[in-house]
């Protein structure tokens, strides 16, 4: 993958790969800042058009369809956990969580989406707005809305940064949660401790990324 820059350089953030990622399964890929992680999250999500290569999800070719279809297909199959705080500021917690199930015309979630308040911890805050929230709540309300349309993928961008422990550890357990339930979840991060919830894991350093092998589903708390 290669950003074009201004002045007509272009600088290569991803070598080409060749990745598979498994319903059922956790692969943390591991990098520290620059190496790429959220260039390749964002192809593997359908956010970022790769200069070459393309990204396949089942028999649906990511990037072969129209920007449109594109968009359609990943609200109802894609879970985006993006890096940092998100969540719409004028949104209550609930709404924020319903908000990708309504954008892509799925009916009654209103039950879904109280399961996973409750698995979040988050029932008795469905009617704060994100700014009463702490990072932890923040995070959780993020999982809970890329879980909302049951999607077959979870991709989770630096999901613990900026968390103590108690709560790195929880986020990382509901995300192999949506795995044991069936989905394929990827997180890329450069904090240790999210090995333990890995079933698969990669290394990624300037661009290339390698995988470890690891077949542990043992949690270490
Ligand atoms: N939109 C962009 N335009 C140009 N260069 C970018 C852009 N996004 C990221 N890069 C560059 O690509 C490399 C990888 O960045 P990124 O994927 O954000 O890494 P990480 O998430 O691991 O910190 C870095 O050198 C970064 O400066
Ligand atoms: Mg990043």
């Amino acid at each position: 993958m290669q950003y074009q820059k201004r002045g007509g350089r272009s600088i290569t953030a991803l070598q080409p790969l060749h990745l598979e990622l498994e319903s059922g399964k956790v692969a943390v890929i591991f990098g520290r800042s620059g190496s790429g992680k959220t260039t390749l999250l964002s192809i593997l999500a359908g956010l970022l058009h790769p200069s070459e290569g393309s990204v396949r999800f089942g028999t649906h070719d990511l990037y072969a369809m129209p920007d449109k279809e594109r968009s359609a297909f990943r609200s109802r199959n894609i879970g985006y956990i993006p890096q940092g705080q998100s969540g719409l500021a004028v949104l209550r917690v609930r709404e924020n969580i319903l908000l990708p199930a309504s954008l892509a015309g799925i009916p009654d979630v209103a039950e879904r989406a109280g399961a996973l308040l409750e698995q979040t911890g988050m029932t008795a805050l469905q009617e704060a707005f994100p700014h009463e929230l702490s990072g932890g709540e923040m995070r959780r309300m993020a999982i809970a809305r890329a879980l909302i349309c049951k999607p077959a993928a979870v991709f989770a961008d630096e999901p613990t940064n900026d968390l103590d422990e108690t709560n790195a550890q929880q986020i990382l357990s509901m995300l192999q949660s949506a795995a044991r339930e069936g989905a394929a979840v990827t997180i890329v991060t450069h904090e240790p401790f999210a090995a333990a919830y890995a079933d698969v894991i990669y290394r990624i350093d300037n661009g290339t990324i390698i995988k470890e092998g690891c077949t542990s589903s043992v949690q270490i708390i």
